[in-house]
């Protein structure tokens, strides 16, 4: 007996074959024993007809496609025809309790290849590029099982239609008008067969889409209607099918029947010929279903405990710091480590703005005040002087000049030191002179308003507050830039941490290659007049574009300064501006300012102004002096660049 009834499926599945025979645009599958569909993921036809879409397996996706493509217009440049859909679907959930997912979608798309789709909440259909983007042309219906809020799912038992995106057109309960006109919802997971159709309407460019129980006629009254004019999405020709995923729990997702039709409404279904369900859900063994459920709750339980603690131990564990009690005078100084983790959303890689030998820096925003911050993390080992150090940083923290980056506090951890910033929205100087393309685009008058930044910034940390502060690292990185492109020093004082043998890195040089005074490199001594040796360079590197050393293919090394006395040499200074500038700059300025570069990056200390002086000549009240224009040392500088030639080859000791 048993042998006759795929005989028989086989037969009848004949006759839908034939009603599709040559005529590409009507079709209907009574069940899909032996049916040319394109199938692909875990998506098969079982035994007894049924096109079982997803098995029970988690994160699954399943295609089942119309093999050949169809024609929508009846001309190249036609409008799309009036179409019609029915077909007939049943969804089986692991546990008829829990939220499976994620459902089934008919689609009409331009390909059947869906290999870059994602499973879950996409459906097999998009992924996180695809999805709202226009050049998709896929049209879909949803029937989705899962609230998902990314695409603004009412509910988890909805009907949506979709065009480009799983954030639908339209939505809305699963369910039906009867008669009377009264709703009557239906939920998809209740592992009973229901038919749907989907009805295109070309003139009113309207879509329908109705459903209903299996032995019900199709109601008046479609579930949902939208307008939408499918000649502007859909892809000549198309090709249709169903979809179907799993997320976090599994479903089984089947189609029973099928039937497609253009300009005429689609043939009917014959329900009496339909393969049955499989009838071993969870909702049919009961003792299955506990057998499931009681070792799932207890390790559920179980789990749940263990997280519980797991999150209260790593809460302790995420926000710890160190404090001690010296640390109550700076109170106002210090930040927890709880706000900071918020406000760079757990130091997440997309909020860095900056890693370097001295640290990590994030942005981030004060929860409560919304401000804007820079959070540096530094790694630290030395406990003794902390105390010390830290009262250096909040000694620091007074410092209040519009050329210097507010340092608003810090927090200490184990092995880790905090510092945070105001936040600058133009980032460095670096990213400026060597940005898009390694060329410079700022203007004169920008660059200027920067030099003279600077130095107003470098001459207060000299002379005009309580104790002298030497920068030791001025450098393009360290300056930042505001709104309005003021020029803000950063990370100044801070290279005492050295010192208190902070930084773990061993062998770091305090200062760099290029902007470091020649007399820190031979004997270590450090004066404010090393900050204007390399407030020199970097002036110099500001107008011409250029980096302090540059190295050309046979590893020589050339100094900017070289370049620029050279062109001093030969009476064609102005030459060593900036290609980038043409000629929008003030020539006078222009000499002013690579001359008193050179002057400030004088190899001998002495030799270089103050920053009061510095500021004199920037602001044109006083001449640069008149030995020096006259008679500027060239010898003494090329005796610098064969230092620091030198110097630079040699594998650096710490020099702090
Ligand atoms: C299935 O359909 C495709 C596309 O129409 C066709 O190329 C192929 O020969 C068909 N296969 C069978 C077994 O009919
Ligand atoms: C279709 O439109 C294109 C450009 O819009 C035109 O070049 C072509 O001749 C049209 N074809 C027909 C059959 O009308
Ligand atoms: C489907 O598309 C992917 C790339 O998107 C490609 O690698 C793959 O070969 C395609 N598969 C088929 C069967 O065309
Ligand atoms: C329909 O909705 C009512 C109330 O919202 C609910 O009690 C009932 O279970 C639902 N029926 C189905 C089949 O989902
Ligand atoms: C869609 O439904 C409305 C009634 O709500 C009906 O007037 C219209 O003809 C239907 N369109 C299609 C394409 O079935
Ligand atoms: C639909 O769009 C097509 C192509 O843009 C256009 O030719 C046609 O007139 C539109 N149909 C309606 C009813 O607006």
């Amino acid at each position: 007996m048993s042998f006759l009834l795929p005989l028989l499926f086989v037969v009848l599945n004949l006759a839908s074959s034939i009603t599709n025979g040559d005529d590409h645009h009507k079709f209907v599958y009574n069940g899909f024993t032996g049916a040319n569909l394109s199938l692909d993921g875990t998506a098969m036809v079982t035994p007894n007809g049924l096109v079982e879409l997803t098995n029970d397996g988690i994160r699954l996706k399943g295609h089942a496609f119309y093999p050949s493509p169809l024609q929508f217009r009846n001309s190249p440049n036609g409008t799309v025809q009036s179409f019609s859909v029915s077909f007939v679907f049943g969804i089986i959930p692991i546990f008829s309790d829990l939220n499976s997912g994620h459902g089934i979608s008919f689609v009409v798309a331009p390909s059947k290849n869906f290999s870059d789709a994602i499973p879950a909440q996409y459906f097999g259909l998009f992924n996180s590029e695809t999805d709202g983007n226009s050049n998709g042309h896929i049209f879909a219906v949803e029937l989705d099982t899962v609230q998902n809020r990314e695409f603004k799912d009412i509910n988890d038992n909805h009907v949506g239609i979709d065009v480009n995106s799983l954030t639908s057109l339209k939505s809305y309960p699963a369910g039906y008008y009867d008669e009377s006109g009264m709703f009557r919802n239906l939920s998809l997971v209740s592992m009973e067969a229901m038919q749907v159709w989907v009805d295109y309407d070309r003139e009113a460019t309207q879509i329908n889409v109705t459903m209903a129980p299996l032995h019900m006629a199709k109601p008046v009254k479609p579930l949902l209607s939208a307008s939408y004019n499918l000649s502007e999405l859909l892809m000549e020709p198309a090709y249709i099918g169903f979809s179907s995923s799993t997320g976090a729990a599994g479903a089984r997702h089947y189609l029973l029947g099928w039937s497609f039709n253009i300009n005429g409404p689609a043939p009917a279904i014959d329900i009496a010929k339909l393969p049955k369900l499989p009838t071993v859900g969870p909702k049919s063994d009961p003792s299955k279903k506990l057998k499931i459920f009681l070792p799932i709750a207890t390790a559920a339980f179980l789990m749940a405990v263990g997280a519980a603690i797991f999150l209260l131990v790593r809460r302790r564990m995420r926000y710890a710091e160190l404090q001690e009690d010296w640390e109550i005078e700076f109170g106002p100084h210090r930040f927890t480590y709880k706000d900071l983790f918020h406000a760079t959303e757990g130091f997440q890689n997309k909020n860095l703005i900056g890693a370097g030998g001295a640290g990590r820096v994030y942005k981030g925003t004060l929860i409560g005040s919304k401000q804007d911050i820079a959070v540096k993390k530094i790694s630290h080992n030395s406990k003794q002087s902390m105390k010390q150090f830290v009262a250096e940083i909040v000694s620091i923290g007074h410092l209040q000049h519009r050329n210097l980056v507010r340092l608003l506090g810090y927090c200490r951890r184990k092995g880790e030191l905090i510092l945070v910033y105001e936040y600058m929205p133009n980032g460095s100087l670096e990213n400026f002179l060597y940005g898009q393309d390694g060329k410079c685009t700022l203007d004169w008058d920008q660059r200027f308003k920067i030099i003279k930044g600077i130095a107003s910034g470098l001459l207060y940390l000299h002379e005009e507050w309580e104790k002298v502060v030497i920068h030791r690292d001025v450098k393009p990185s360290n300056i930042l830039l505001d709104n309005e492109m003021n020029a803000k020093i950063g990370d100044f004082g801070l290279s005492r941490l050295h010192d208190h043998g902070a930084n773990l890195q061993t062998t770091h040089v305090v200062g760099t290659i290029g902007y470091l005074a020649p007399e820190i490199a031979l004997n270590g001594k450090v004066s404010p007049l090393a900050d204007v040796f390399s407030f020199g360079i970097l002036a110099l590197e500001i107008i011409c574009g250029q980096k302090p050393v540059k190295q050309n293919a046979q590893g020589v090394q050339h100094t900017l300064v070289d370049w620029v006395l050279e062109h001093w040499h030969k009476g064609s200074l102005v030459d060593a501006v900036d290609a980038n500038l043409q000629t929008g700059y003030d020539i006078a300025e222009v000499r002013l300012v690579l001359q008193l570069g050179l002057l400030c990056s004088h190899p001998s200390g002495q030799s270089r102004p103050s920053m009061r002086q510095v500021m004199q000549y920037l602001n044109g009240d006083m001449p640069l002096p008149e030995t020096f224009l006259t008679h500027p040392d060239f010898g003494m500088f090329h005796l610098l660049q064969e230092r620091v030639s030198n110097l630079s080859a040699m594998s650096y000791p710490s020099l702090a």
